[in-house]
């Protein structure tokens, strides 16, 4: 990218190249900054590198030539807010991703759950759904959705729009349907969608207990007090001390042996709340509150 940034400096600037990279770390946090200020997204604790990457790749989507301008242009411009929120917040995910996960889920999760009369659960930077509506057949086909509230939350209203409407692409169907085998499903899992056109709209009684919300994880508060928080691949995004942040968060919102649910390259190990919790299974990155 660095030639490119040169090219768009102009050649022969005499800069030195110290002197830009300090430039450009200046025009990053200032950006930050005021996208915090106006908007109230909060990525100054964001992992640097793959945040840049987003930034300038932003920067030349726009035709713009610095970070600066691209600064400039969104501060009074919402709409390119959007796009530039759309960029930084990855939202990869797919039906039963590592579907081992879920195996692990049922063995050693749903059990504790059936000691309760009422389950919440909460699917933090759920995206486009996919992980929710998992769940929910996950629930209902171990007889525990009637007494269960999934609340799946997202900073981006975007996604949270796609994940009500519950239609995905038909020809991932295929591949969900692998997930779900391997997952530990028994039935057959064209029976929670109709085909229509090229996309798979599924069952609305799949989200009848879930609240979708928009919700950020690094400015908003806990909202209420849940049996199991799932919240994979998020934090992944996140430096050190905004990963501490939001697991203060989620200890503060479980209850006491509530069961905390990570993404594969996630662990609760270096938190300074490791110390709270007991492994349900490491492997699978599943804990449970212990104090
Ligand atoms: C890679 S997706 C993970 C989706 C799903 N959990 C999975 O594992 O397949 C990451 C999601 O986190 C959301 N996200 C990023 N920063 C967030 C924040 N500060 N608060 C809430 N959600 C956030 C993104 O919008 C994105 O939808």
């Amino acid at each position: 990218m660095s030639s490119s940034v040169d090219a768009a400096r102009g050649p022969g600037s005499g800069e030195h190249p110290a002197a830009r990279g300090d430039l450009e770390d200046i025009e990053l946090s200032l950006l930050l900054e005021g996208i915090f200020r106006q908007y109230g997204f909060d990525f100054r604790e964001y992992a640097p590198a793959s945040l840049r990457r987003r930034v300038w790749r932003r920067v030349y989507a726009e035709s713009l030539s610095t970070i600066s301008a691209l600064q400039d242009k969104l501060l009074h411009d919402p709409a390119c807010m959007e796009r530039l929120l759309l960029d930084l917040s990855i939202n990869v995910t797919a039906m039963y991703r590592d579907p081992s996960f879920y195996v692990s889920f049922r063995e050693k999760v749903v059990p504790l759950l059936r000691t309760y009369p009422f389950t919440r659960i909460w699917v933090a930077g759920c995206s486009t759904g996919e992980e929710v509506y998992s769940l929910a057949i996950l629930m209902q086909e171990e007889g525990l959705y009637e007494r269960t509230r999934i609340y799946a939350t997202d900073i981006n209203e975007s996604v949270l729009e796609r994940a009500r409407a519950g239609v995905f692409p038909l020809d991932k169907m295929r591949e969900y349907t692998q997930n779900y085998i391997r997952a530990g499903g028994s039935r057959a899992f064209s029976e929670y969608y109709l085909a229509k056109y090229d996309g798979a709209q599924f069952q609305r009684s799949l989200i009848e207990n879930v609240v979708f919300a928009q919700h950020n994880l690094v400015s908003d508060r806990s909202f209420n007090e849940f049996n199991v928080i799932i919240c994979r691949n998020v934090m992944i995004y996140f430096d050190r001390a905004l990963q501490d942040r939001v697991h203060r968060l989620f200890h503060e919102s479980l209850m006491t042996l509530g069961v905390l649910g990570l993404g594969a390259k996630e662990s609760i190990s270096f938190s300074p709340h490791a110390d709270c919790y007991e492994e349900l299974d490491a492997n699978e990155r599943l804990y449970r509150k212990a104090r």
